[in-house]
């Protein structure tokens, strides 16, 4: 464990405090950095249990995911970590990271504690790194000046709309998604195509993983007249905030359609509402890789919320120069 530190700078020399960086191992502090990030954002938001950021610091894969934590004293006060993921692009397949759990407690900001907790992340990967940011968010600065601070690239890939869709209209009859196993999943997400996309390739072991999110969670395939796979999706149970309280809203992850994208979208959008019983309303936070009319046609609207999707690495590594966009779960 690496611990230095920096000195904050209230304007009372009172109540001047050191702040400490400790790059912490698999899974550790996921509960304080849990309520770190409970504490940072105000509804409405995502609920971020300490179940469910250990289930992401755990993420099985050929790397473990890293973290970096700022304290003050006992007291987590800044949190970012970089959790893996199996991608595969046009140049086969590689493990990249998802910077995320990025925040700095609220008490705490405008003391560039968030600069370092970022440069320090960002330090620590020795592999490319795809990092989902509010639009012209502190964050984002954050993170291009540490990417650029190290020599790497900093590239802008895409801006991703969340879409939501409700019960209509009726999809094509012809095609039905399902519950699937962990095999018949990674089974549908092999890429054949060469690609400049990052498309989401996970493991048998990753697949399980997925199973044992506490959020609830359910892989599934889109099947045609004669059995044919036609895509694959993940269904997550989000737990959102709002002002009038918590809401459990289901989410369409890693979506992939090999073909009749409109049609297998709405069989998605039409299964995770049947299977969510009570929920009016499913999100889909990431249809970048999926055709414009096709989102629409399946009965999805864009919301206001609004994430950008970028890639930073070194400039040699093919990825960071390539891959244009990706089929990622936003997190
Ligand atoms: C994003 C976050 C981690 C930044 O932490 P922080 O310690 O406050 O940030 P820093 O003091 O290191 O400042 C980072 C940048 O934001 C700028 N900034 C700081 N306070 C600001 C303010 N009140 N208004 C506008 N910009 C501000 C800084 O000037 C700096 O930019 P610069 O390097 O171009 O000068 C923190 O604001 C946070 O936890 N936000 C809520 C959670 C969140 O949005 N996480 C990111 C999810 S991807």
């Amino acid at each position: 464990m690496l611990s230095t530190g920096i000195r904050r700078q209230p304007e009372a020399a009172e109540s001047r405090t050191v702040i400490r960086f400790h790059d912490v191992e698999r899974g550790a502090h996921a509960s304080d950095a849990a309520r770190l990030l409970r504490d940072s954002w105000g509804p409405p938001c995502l609920r971020y249990s300490d179940a469910y950021v250990r289930w992401q610091l755990t993420f099985p894969a050929a790397v473990p995911a890293r973290a970096v934590v700022a304290s003050d004293g006992g007291r987590t006060i800044g949190f970012a970590a970089l959790i893996p993921r199996q991608i595969s692009t046009a140049n086969g397949q590689a493990v990249i990271y998802v910077m995320t759990f990025f925040a700095v407690h609220p008490d705490y900001r405008g003391a560039r504690i968030g600069a370092e907790l970022a440069r320090r992340i960002i330090e620590m990967s020795d592999r490319p790194v795809v990092t989902f940011t509010e639009p012209g968010s502190r964050s984002e600065r954050a993170i291009a000046q540490s990417a650029s601070a190290r020599g790497w690239t900093f590239r802008h890939m895409a801006a991703l709309r969340t879409y939501a869709g409700g019960q209509a209209p009726q999809p094509e009859s012809s095609i039905v998604a399902r519950r699937a196993t962990a095999e018949e999943f990674v089974a549908a997400t092999k890429n054949h195509e060469p690609t400049p996309v990052a498309w989401s390739e996970p493991t048998l072991e990753q697949a399980r993983h997925y199973l044992s999110d506490p959020r609830g969670s359910c892989l599934a395939v889109a099947q045609g007249a004669h059995g044919e796979t036609l895509g694959a999706a993940v269904i997550v149970r989000s737990e959102l905030l709002t002002a009038e309280g918590a809401e459990d809203v289901p989410a369409l992850d890693m979506v992939r359609a090999h073909d009749r994208h409109a049609a297998v979208l709405g069989a998605f959008r039409r299964f995770a509402l049947e299977r969510s019983r009570g929920s009016s309303v499913v999100t889909a936070p990431n249809l970048d890789v999926v055709p414009a009319p096709a989102v629409r046609q399946a009965g999805f609207r864009a919301t206001r919320s609004a994430f950008n999707v970028a890639i930073l690495g070194h400039p040699a590594e093919p990825i960071t120069s390539e891959v244009v966009s990706t089929d990622l779960e936003v997190f």
